[in-house]
């Protein structure tokens, strides 16, 4: 009988594609993946270390683990992600139920290590190796992939948002050649493969090597990409502002397999509040660039992500906040309430009050879910295309996501895979819902 994994994910996109890549590590370990953690022989939780709650939910995750690691002693755990990075070794004093703990940029040495703890041997490797991860890990297999995939193409930042801990988890930046990413690209494609979202901490800082020896701007690469027969939709997140360059902005307007939506985070509406971040833009320069991307892709939808309640905001900035969303007018947006982390220069400042940060974060989401409705609103009558994942809840039912990222399902048989044409005759509090044309 095949060993079983279990992998948990918590965070962002990046980590969702270290768990496939992990578990396609392990299945070529011969594992196999499970969705029960009762009945896995290892169980791997994927971390987040960018807000408190999100830490802190490994722990109590790992302990609710004990018992099952008493009835089964031979069952094997180990702690991945940001988590893992942050506190390394500390995890194993904290919790002796972990067998190893492997941070972001190692995990290519999962299954030595899974070995290990086979012997009896406990590891932590939160290394930034010399070797790139991305060699030493298998191609992606087709049996797991669909028809949208992510593909990691720059890992870290150099940015250091007050707030933030991920310049020092993932380290600073990184970009992957771009030979590499066209690869592992063309596999996805011969596989399947239609869409690509391409991931970084900071996607529009991508400066890789390229091809005829240059380095490549996001852009570059998002044309190369292009190319390739088969893959028909690029997407990427996350962007900085700042990175916002050029050339990037006049891909949207004129490579049409760049989809018209756009994730670019602003944090905070005011001047004072964005300069104590250390974002290094203002309110009207992030206003100046929507602008620009809307002029070079009228119909693009954008999202973003809002902090509030940092430390030293008052009720002047959180109204520059909601004065600049009501300016945008945002198709998606997300909202945190900010959580002071260990090591970053804001955990040193005097918080503003819990009632009055989750006063202010119901009234920002109220706003956003006014807009993300009206966005969706706006679709009904409309014709978009939609790539088609899956089945969807209803017999005979498929759902997919439209050009601008909503999700869209229709009665049809087009099979997952498929993209097609679908006027939008509804909306729905999550979803939209058409007819394929
Ligand atoms: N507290 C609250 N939100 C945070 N984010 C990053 N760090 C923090 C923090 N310390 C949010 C930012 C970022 C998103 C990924 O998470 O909005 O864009
Ligand atoms: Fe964190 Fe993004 Fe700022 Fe980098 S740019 S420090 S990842 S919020």
């Amino acid at each position: 009988m095949p060993k079983k994994l279990f992998i948990k994910t918590y965070g962002c996109q990046m980590n969702v594609y270290d768990s496939e890549r992990m578990a396609e590590a392990m299945v070529a370990e011969g594992y196999v993946t499970t969705d029960a953690a009762e009945e896995a022989d290892m169980v791997v939780l994927n971390t987040c270390h960018i807000r408190e709650k999100a830490a802190e939910k490994v722990y109590s995750d790992l302990g609710r683990l004990r018992p099952l690691k008493a009835a089964k002693p031979d069952l094997k755990i180990g702690v991945a992600g940001c988590v893992a990075q942050a506190e390394g070794a500390e995890i194993l004093a904290r919790m002796p139920i972990v067998d190893l703990v492997v941070g972001p940029q190692s995990y290519h040495r999962l299954p030595a290590m899974a070995r290990a703890a086979e012997r009896g041997e406990k590891s932590v490797d939160t290394d930034f190796p010399e070797e790139d991860k991305f060699d030493h890990l298998p191609d992606r297999p087709a049996a797991t992939l669909r028809p949208t995939a992510f593909l990691t193409v720059q890992e870290g930042c150099d940015k250091f948002c007050a707030f933030c801990v991920v310049p020092y988890t993932r380290g600073s930046e990184v970009s992957r050649p771009a030979e590499r990413i066209l690869r592992e690209a063309r596999v996805l494609a011969d596989k399947g493969v239609r869409e690509i979202t391409l991931l970084g901490q900071n996607v529009n800082a991508y400066h890789g090597a390229g091809t005829d020896g240059g380095d490549w701007s996001l852009a570059r690469l998002v044309r190369e990409l292009a190319r390739i027969d088969g893959l028909d939709r690029i997407r990427y997140t996350t962007s900085h502002p700042n990175d916002m360059a050029d050339d990037l902005i006049a891909a949207h307007g004129d490579e049409p397999k760049l989809m018209p939506y756009l994730h670019l985070p602003v944090q905070s509406g005011s001047d004072r509040i964005l300069k104590a971040m250390n974002r290094r833009h203002s309110a009207e320069s992030y206003m100046r660039l929507v602008e620009r991307i809307r002029a070079a892709r009228p119909d693009i939808v954008l999202s973003g992500d809002f902090i509030v309640g940092f430390p030293g905001e008052t009720e002047t900035d959180f109204a520059a906040t909601m004065d600049l969303i009501r300016a945008v007018n945002y198709g998606m947006a997300y909202s945190f309430k900010y959580s002071a982390r260990p090591g970053t220069p804001a955990a040193e400042r005097t918080p503003v009050p819990a009632g009055i940060a989750d006063a202010r974060l119901q009234a920002l989401q109220a706003l956003v879910t006014e807009q993300q409705r009206a966005c969706q609103q706006a679709m009904v009558g409309r014709e978009v295309t939609v790539l088609f994942e899956k089945p969807g809840r209803l017999p005979g039912q498929m759902v997919g996501k439209s050009d601008y990222l909503h999700a869209v399902h229709a009665a049809t048989e087009t099979p997952a895979g498929t993209i097609a044409k679908v006027r939008i005759t509804a909306s729905a509090p999550n979803s939209l819902a058409g007819t394929v044309v």
